[in-house]
């Protein structure tokens, strides 16, 4: 690295700009609708982001460690396939993952920017204060922000790699994930690269246990949307009202998380002049989580406009990290 380069920080704060009506039409449009939904993203405030490092912690949720081990045995190889000096991490949450990546970089002597994207701005915030420390030199351009809006505050760059890991993009039907990658793609510069983890179909079993854990922390993150709902619209709403269902839809390949309600109640929201009657039993969906497997990941990347490089799957076929470039 460079000596004379200066560590530093910068943070993007796009979200704050997002009108609350927007986020009021989103929250509405999903209460109204059959089935009723909310946005995931509504999942984290800090709360929530913590609720989720709990998770990535439990025996159940087989997701987290197998990509990190995934990442520690092929990092240096894809830090130099790639080529990049800068990594930038749509979902970067505590970027415990990413410091695999950083690590591999610094060794390749290519580590010079890392940006860090997130909806939760005190994670990006903490994240960069860590970083910096850790990684002498290292420029922090972090974001917070809406990776389906925000994505142009990510700033010019080296040469990149691009990461989403942890399945995020399950978060998403089967056309935004399309839509968001080819936004993706966009932003990048011909001969970058970029990396994309997804969840694998696997035994149904296992995949419903990741998603009810018998702490109940995955039905603490769950309710916590509810929370949120509370504090940024002023909804009027009790999550213990509510009972945590998760289970995976064969045919659309997806888990899907519920809120079930617990009696008949009503959900109401002033500001937005809500008022949302539910039966006992009704179910809000609050999260897809699509698995994929390779032909229908590939068919992803290729339509948003990507190459596939090389795919990188852990023994038990848990987990795959796709490798891609733009052309
Ligand atoms: C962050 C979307 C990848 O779907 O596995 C974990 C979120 N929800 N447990 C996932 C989540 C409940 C997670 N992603």
């Amino acid at each position: 690295m460079n000596s004379k380069a200066e560590a530093s920080i910068t943070i993007d704060v796009p979200i704050t700009r997002e009108d609350p009506d927007t986020l009021g039409n989103i929250v509405k449009t999903g209460l109204l609708g059959n089935p009723r939904t909310l946005p995931s993203k509504l999942f984290y405030d800090e709360r929530g982001s913590t609720l989720f490092e709990q998770i990535c912690e439990l025996p159940e949720y087989y997701q987290t460690r197998t990509e990190h081990q995934l990442l520690v045995t092929w990092a240096d190889e894809i830090v130099e396939l790639s080529g990049a000096e800068e990594l930038v991490e749509l979902g970067s949450g505590a970027a415990t993952k990413t410091r695999v990546l950083l690590d591999a970089m610094t060794r390749a002597d290519q580590l010079r920017h890392f940006v860090p994207f997130d909806v939760d701005e005190t994670i990006v915030r903490r994240v960069s204060e860590e970083l910096v420390q850790e990684y002498p030199g290292l420029q922090i351009h972090g974001v917070a922000g809406d990776f389906l809006v925000h994505l142009e505050h990510i700033p010019e760059g080296g040469k990149r790699l691009v990461v989403i890991l942890g399945g995020t993009i399950g978060n998403l039907p089967t056309i935004a994930a399309e839509d968001f990658l080819t936004s993706v793609n966009t932003e990048m510069a011909s001969g970058d690269f970029f990396l994309l983890g997804v969840q694998l179909i696997t035994d149904p079993r296992r995949l419903e246990a990741a998603y009810n854990d018998q702490k109940g922390i995955t039905a603490k993150f769950n309710k916590n949307i509810l929370r949120v709902l509370r504090n940024q619209l002023g909804a009027q709403c009790d999550p213990d009202k509510f009972d945590h269902v998760a289970r995976f839809n064969q045919e659309a390949h997806r888990i899907e998380m519920w809120l079930r309600s617990t009696q008949d109640q009503t959900i109401d929201i002033p500001d937005l002049d809500l008022s949302v009657p539910l039966n006992k039993d009704e179910e809000i969906r609050t999260e897809l989580s699509a698995k994929y497997d390779h032909p229908l990941a590939e068919n992803l990347l290729i339509c948003a406009g990507f190459e596939m490089v090389k795919w990188y799957t852990d023994p038990d076929q848990l987990i795959s990290l796709a490798l891609a470039k733009k052309p």
